[in-house]
């Protein structure tokens, strides 16, 4: 069996090496494709692979039909809305993400991002603290709760919305659940975005909810570029001069952002949010084992596209 890892954004090598064991222990060969510029690329090293591990790269139907041996996808990490989910299915392959593994690294970012912003981008001018401030953790999934976890260290007082986590589990971590997205970006100085990018989801972070947030407003996406309506979060960032963008997602509009809102805007050149050591050996390792349980004894946990 020929399991190929294709990362345009590469692992740590320690991470190679613990995928490697996994790999080789199961008497399977472990090819790399990394750090590929050209979709060409994909599709060649796809083309004799009965399993491939990636991170946000893109397996699309083009993907799929290039892939002739391929059984299963697992997406090192959390968001899969890079898979075309019904093409796998139709083509009888199985897609797994390994959800949970590097919700920590993201958290730790998104926490370093709101302090990057509330000091001025370390600019030497005087900021403002996080200790007693409201933050709002939009989606409650594993890297929301990795944020309350810290942002309680911070002293924060952290708020929560989860259309679909139950109000109980949020409060049990001694966070208020509020009733509705609305409420969250009315309440908070701080939001933090933890949803996936989903049809229903998809450019919903726009200024009507944005322009709930009270004076000196700071936004804060680890989660995907897709769900922020760009247009109207420049035209949220121009009528109000007091308000921050903090992204780990680079806008398709950055040099717009970045000209306009110098100092209250900030993205990463790449996202980095899962690119530590631990986030690499977690999600890698997860993803070799996943693949060995599923192709060797049927395990099909962490389906996505049952
Ligand atoms: C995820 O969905 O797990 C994160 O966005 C990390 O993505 P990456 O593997 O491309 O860094």
């Amino acid at each position: 069996m020929k399991v190929l890892v294709a990362t345009e954004k590469p692992f740590a090598k320690v991470a190679i090496d613990g995928i490697k064991n996994v790999i080789d222990q199961a008497g399977y060969e472990l090819v790399l494709l990394e750090k590929y510029t050209e979709k060409a690329q994909l599709l060649e090293a796809v083309a004799d692979a009965d399993a491939i591990i990636i991170r946000s790269d893109i397996v699309d139907a083009e993907v799929l039909a290039a892939a002739k041996n391929l059984k299963i996808v697992v997406r090192a990490g959390a968001g899969y809305d890079n898979v075309d989910l019904q093409a796998a299915t139709a083509a009888g392959v199985c897609v797994m993400n390994t959800p949970g593994q590097n919700a920590n690294a993201v958290a730790e970012l998104a926490l370093g991002m709101m302090v990057y912003g509330v000091r001025n981008l370390y600019n030497g001018t005087s900021g403002t603290e996080l200790m007693g401030k409201k933050l709002g953790i939009h989606a409650y999934g594993n890297v929301g709760r990795n944020v309350a976890r810290i942002a309680k260290g911070f002293g924060m007082e952290i708020y929560a919305y989860d259309a679909y986590c139950p109000k109980e589990v949020i409060e049990n971590d001694g966070v208020k659940a509020v009733d509705s997205v609305e409420e969250l970006y009315s309440t908070c100085n701080v939001v933090s975005l933890h949803i996936p990018a989903t049809a229903e989801t998809k450019n919903s972070i726009n200024y009507d909810l944005l322009n709930r947030m009270p004076k000196g407003a700071m936004l804060v996406n680890t989660a995907r570029k897709e769900v922020i309506n760009e247009a109207e979060v420049i035209k949220l960032m121009e009528d109000r001069t007091d308000f921050r963008y903090m992204t780990d997602i680079m806008p398709a509009t950055h040099a717009e952002f970045a000209e306009k809102f110098a100092g209250r805007y900030f993205s990463t050149p790449k996202k980095m949010g899962a690119q530590t050591a631990e986030a690499n050996i977690n999600a890698g390792i997860a993803a070799a084992n996943q693949i060995v349980g599923f192709l060797r004894d049927g395990i099909n946990k962490f389906q996505v596209n049952k």
